[in-house]
C-alpha cells in the first residue's frame, strides 16, 4: 500500500486529495492544466432530477478570506450528466462522486436511482438543499429530516453513499449520528456558512439572492471543529473539507478526525492547490516515519 492511499467505504483512493463539489465542474476545465487524474478523487458538480439554471445574479460576493456564492445549483440535470460528463470523467482514472441534491425526498430518491444504475463510484447527497415540502428549511438542518432523507435514499443507492452534513445546525453530532444510524457509509463536512453583505451605498445585499453560502479559508477552524465533534460520536469515515488551502490545513484537517480531504474555494484563486497539497502531504508522512497517511486521522490529542 502507497503512503498516501486511503480506503473510503470500500472504495480506494490514490490519495486522500479530492475536489469538492461546485469547484471543479465535472473536472474538463481543470484538466486542461494537468491530468485530474492524479487526484485522488472529484466530487462533481451538485446535481438534481431536472435541469437548473441556479439564482440570479449577483451571486458570488467577496469577503476577508472566502467568497459567499448564492449560485443556486446551477446544473444541467442528472439525464445529461450520466450522457455527457460521466462516461468522461470515470476515463480519467480518479475516483469519482457524484453529488446529489433535490428539493423533496422524491427528487432526491429518483436522482440517486439513476446514478446508482450507472458506473459512478459513490454517491454523495448534499442535504444542505431547501426542502419545499418543508417550508425551504434544509433536509440537514434537524436530525428527523436528515434521518428521513437518508433512510428513503438508502433504500434506492446501491453505491457507497456519502451525506453531506450542514454546518449551518445547534449540534452537528446529533445530525451525524442520525445519519449513520440510517445506513450512511461515510459524512463529509462541511458545506458552507450562510451569510450576507449589505453594499452600503444602495443599502441592498450584495447577492440578488439576500444571503449566500460562506466558504475559503475564513470557514475553516468551524469545518476543523466541526470534524472533531463529530469523529467522537460515529463509526463511520468522515471527508473533512472547508477552507483547506495548505497541506499543512490537510494534516490538521485528518488530525481532527478526517479520513481524507475535499478541496473547494482554494482553487478558484490556484486551480494546483490538491497537486500541492498532495505533494506536500507526502512528504509530511515520510518525514514523520508515517507507513500510511490514515495514521493522522484522529491522532489529535485533545486537551483533557
Ligand atoms: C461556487 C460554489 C458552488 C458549490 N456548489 C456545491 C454543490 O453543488 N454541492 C455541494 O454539496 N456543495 C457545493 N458547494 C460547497 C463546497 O463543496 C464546500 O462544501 C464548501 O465550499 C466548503 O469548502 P471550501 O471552503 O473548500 O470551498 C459549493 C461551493 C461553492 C463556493
Amino acid at each position: 500500500m502507497s503512503l498516501l492511499q486511503v480506503t473510503i467505504a470500500g472504495v480506494d483512493f490514490k490519495n486522500p486529495v479530492i475536489a469538492a463539489s461546485g469547484a471543479y465542474g465535472f473536472g474538463r476545465e481543470y484538466n486542461r492544466l494537468y491530468p485530474i487524474g492524479k487526484l485522488g478523487g472529484v466530487s462533481c458538480k451538485g446535481t438534481t432530477l431536472h435541469t437548473r439554471s441556479g439564482n440570479p445574479a449577483p451571486r458570488i460576493a467577496e469577503t476577508p478570506s472566502g467568497i459567499l456564492n448564492s449560485v443556486g445549483l446551477e446544473n444541467p440535470g442528472v439525464d445529461h450528466v450520466l450522457e455527457f460528463d460521466l462516461p468522461w470523467i470515470l476515463k480519467q482514472g480518479t475516483v469519482v462522486i457524484s453529488n446529489v441534491a433535490g428539493s423533496t425526498v422524491e427528487e432526491t430518491c429518483a436522482t440517486v436511482e439513476k446514478f446508482s444504475e450507472s458506473k459512478t463510484d459513490m454517491i454523495e447527497l448534499n442535504i444542505s438543499c431547501p426542502n419545499v415540502k418543508q417550508g425551504g428549511a434544509a433536509f440537514g438542518v434537524c436530525a428527523d429530516s436528515a434521518a428521513a432523507v437518508t433512510r428513503e435514499v438508502r433504500r434506492v443507492c446501491k453505491k457507497p453513499l456519502i451525506v453531506k452534513l450542514s454546518p449551518n445546525v445547534a449540534d452537528i453530532g446529533e445530525i451525524a449520528k442520525a445519519v449513520e444510524a440510517e445506513g450512511a457509509d461515510a459524512l463529509s463536512l462541511i458545506n458552507t456558512l450562510t451569510g450576507m453583505r449589505i453594499d452600503i451605498k444602495t443599502r441592498r445585499p450584495i447577492l440578488r439572492n439576500n444571503t449566500g453560502g460562506l466558504s475559503g479559508p475564513a470557514v475553516f477552524p468551524v469545518a476543523v471543529r466541526m470534524v472533531s465533534e463529530v469523529y467522537r460520536q460515529v463509526q463511520i469515515p468522515i471527508i473533512g473539507l472547508g477552507g483547506v488551502a495548505s497541506w499543512q490545513d490537510g494534516v490538521e484537517m485528518m488530525l481532527a478526525g478526517a479520513s481524507a480531504i475535499q478541496v473547494g474555494t482554494a482553487m478558484f484563486t490556484d486551480p494546483f492547490t490538491p497537486l500541492k497539497i498532495i505533494d506536500g502531504m507526502e512528504e509530511y508522512v515520510r518525514e514523520q516515519g508515517l507507513s500510511n497517511i490514515s495514521e493522522l486521522t484522529g491522532a489529535a490529542k485533545l486537551w483533557e
